[in-house]
């Protein structure tokens, strides 16, 4: 039986449910459809150059998962990853931090996945790599002579080509990426992004398929939107305005990170209370803004910066019995989160550029859909491709943000209703089941073609079950939104 080997840098301990956010939970969905395990870090850091792997079982779901060492931690994790990869994809070349011994690090930790990770691969093996921390993987499993189609999946969005370039390493990313059968990305833009990226970096083309040719390599690329999973948000009894009919809840669901544009958003609330004082005491702004990341000065920073903003506006506008912005420091545990999304008049979700925004998907999920409330979304979200029935801002732009808060809270039922049904619709289609058949169907096509250009006597089992794989799936649309195709 074919298995998929999901690999990521995080694997989350299923039982600590606050630690779910987008990526762990579409990886936890994919895996309860298919045999197989989930490799990465357990999110320890222990002092061991010889780490052990720990194998684990829980509800049908199996984790392999090692602990990073203080210097991984620092280097590779906070470090080329944080502080240098996602600042540039996310085009903050002003936040990253090209310090030495970064990269060295960061492929040193590849490898060591790669070697722990190797001798676990059986031949059929399907492997889907996670996120920018290991861009290098298939390239090191490939040295140690793994011959199974590998796809790479981004979950965050591609920065534009003149950002990625400054990345000192940019060509030997170029490379690493070059090493997939198949990269996925989130949107069309990312798509884009990512083609001039690889054709300025190391002169990749785009073959008359719709294929890249980069170095010694031919890849597939793909846009695989990201979805939720439905279920997870119906059903729920609650009604809105739960705790006082006059007041109506505006919710923010964000990590704490300077891309989700909150500092945007907490002055964007100030100035809307200020020239609309009609709405003083009838609305509250309830920010979920959990921690993350906290070595990272900019991550300091940030939140130093929204403390004082809300602290402010608390204070300039509050009053004994209402308090306007409510600024919570933790995650919402996850089966509590439907309700705190349906209690919501408004979904404020305004990052200043985000992969997908899977916090947007849920709300609209959440939603009563003969009183359901409304989506404000930034124009910069991987989600607004799709989600083209939100009310779509500019984030930078404050008259923006506080019109479309203003429209939110005045919009009349009959057109919250047809929004609503319009956003539905995308979010039940384009769900997490979807993205992954895609994405597991795009990738056994494209292992299956590489194998047919390079066959070799050790292959020949795969190829054989691939073929049979590609039959059962014949039916299914393909994936593969090839570039000029
Ligand atoms: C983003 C990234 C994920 C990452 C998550 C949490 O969603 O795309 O790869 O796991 O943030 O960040 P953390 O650094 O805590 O793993």
């Amino acid at each position: 039986m074919t298995r998929l080997v999901m690999i990521s840098n995080r694997v989350i301990d299923f039982g600590a449910a606050s630690q779910a956010g987008g990526v762990s939970v579409v990886i936890y969905d994919t895996l309860a459809r298919h045999s197989g395990f989930w490799f990465g870090w357990n999110g320890q850091v222990e002092d061991s150059d010889v780490p052990e792997t720990t194998v684990a079982s829980e509800g049908g779901h199996t984790t392999v998962t090692m602990p990073l060492t203080p210097d991984d931690y620092n280097d590779y994790y906070l470090g080329y990853s944080n502080s240098v990869l996602w600042p540039v994809f996310h085009n903050r070349l002003d936040l990253a931090q090209f310090e030495a011994g970064y990269y060295s690090r960061y492929v040193a930790v590849n490898e060591k996945f790669a070697a722990h990770l190797a001798p676990l691969i059986e031949p059929t093996d399907i492997l889907w790599v996670h996120d920018y921390h290991l861009f290098p993987l298939a390239l090191e499993l490939r040295k140690l002579g793994i011959e199974n189609p590998i796809g790479f999946f981004l979950h965050i969005p591609v920065g534009p080509a003149q950002a990625m370039l400054a990345i000192p390493e940019h060509r030997a990313l170029a490379r690493a990426m070059s090493a997939y059968d198949l990269v996925g990305v989130q949107t069309h833009r990312d798509l884009r992004n990512l083609i001039d990226f690889l054709q300025q970096s190391v002169y990749a083309s785009l073959l008359p398929s719709g294929r890249i040719r980069a170095l010694d390599s031919e890849l597939d690329i793909g846009c695989f939107p990201v979805g939720i999973d439905r279920q997870d948000f119906i059903g729920s009894q609650i009604v809105r305005q739960i705790e006082s009919p006059e007041i109506e809840r505006v919710i923010g669901i964000d990590r704490l990170d300077y891309t989700k544009g909150l500092p945007q958003k907490f002055r964007a609330f100030g100035k809307f209370l200020e020239e609309n004082p009609e709405h003083r005491r009838r609305i509250v702004l309830s920010q979920f803004a959990p921690p993350t990341r906290e070595s990272v000065e900019a991550y300091a920073d940030i939140r130093a910066e929204l403390e004082s903003l809300s602290g402010a506006i608390n204070g300039r506008y509050g009053e004994l019995d209402w308090v306007p912005i409510n600024y919570i420091h933790r995650p919402i545990p996850r089966n509590e989160l439907r309700d705190v999304y349906r209690s919501a008049r408004v979904g404020w979700a305004t990052p200043l550029m985000d992969g997908m925004n899977l916090v947007a998907k849920e709300y609209v999920a959440s939603q009563d859909a003969a009183d359901p409330g409304v989506l404000i979304l930034s124009k910069f979200a991987g989600a607004a491709e799709q989600l083209r029935d939100a009310l779509l801002v500019n984030p930078y732009d404050p008259n923006d943000m506080v019109q479309a808060l203003r429209t939110a809270l005045e919009m009349p039922l009959a057109e919250r209703i047809a929004r609503h049904k319009k956003l539905a619709e995308v979010v039940n289609k384009s769900d997490s089941k979807k993205w992954s058949d895609d994405f597991f169907t795009a990738l056994v096509k494209a292992g299956k073609r590489r194998l047919h250009r390079q066959p070799s006597a050790r292959v020949t089992e795969a190829m054989r079950r691939l073929d049979a794989k590609s039959k059962k799936k014949a039916d299914a649309k393909p994936a593969v939104a090839h570039v000029g195709g």
